[in-house]
């Protein structure tokens, strides 16, 4: 069971974006920085989302174990830069279960 942030009907997990205190709900098989857009929240990028440039990286403040391992192109890039395990790229991002994360910016 994921960790649990608050409580609604709405069956999609909820990312709390500090310290701004952005609230998303990914859809279903939609990355975070799609969900990020949909909701115009502010979530950098210059590559459109293929995961080579970072510049979404988001880092995770709770609930690490409710996101989607990284893809290959996800865990190419963290080795690449190598980041902590608490960075990840909002572009490959799957979220399955209630986050909270935060960027330089929010
Ligand atoms: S948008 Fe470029 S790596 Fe995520």
């Amino acid at each position: 069971m994921g960790d649990q942030i608050g409580t609604s009907e709405d069956q999609r997990p909820t990312v709390i974006g500090l310290p701004a205190g952005h609230e998303l709900r990914p859809d279903p098989d939609e990355v975070l920085l799609d969900t990020a857009w949909r909701c115009d929240v502010p979530l950098a990028s210059s590559c459109g989302g293929q995961g080579v440039c970072g510049d979404c990286v988001v880092t995770i403040i709770e609930g690490a174990g409710n996101l989607a391992p990284p893809d290959v192109v996800e865990r190419a890039w963290l080795d690449r830069e190598a980041r902590p395990a608490d960075v990840r790229l909002a572009c490959r991002l799957h979220v399955l279960g209630d986050a909270v994360v935060t960027t330089t910016y929010w």
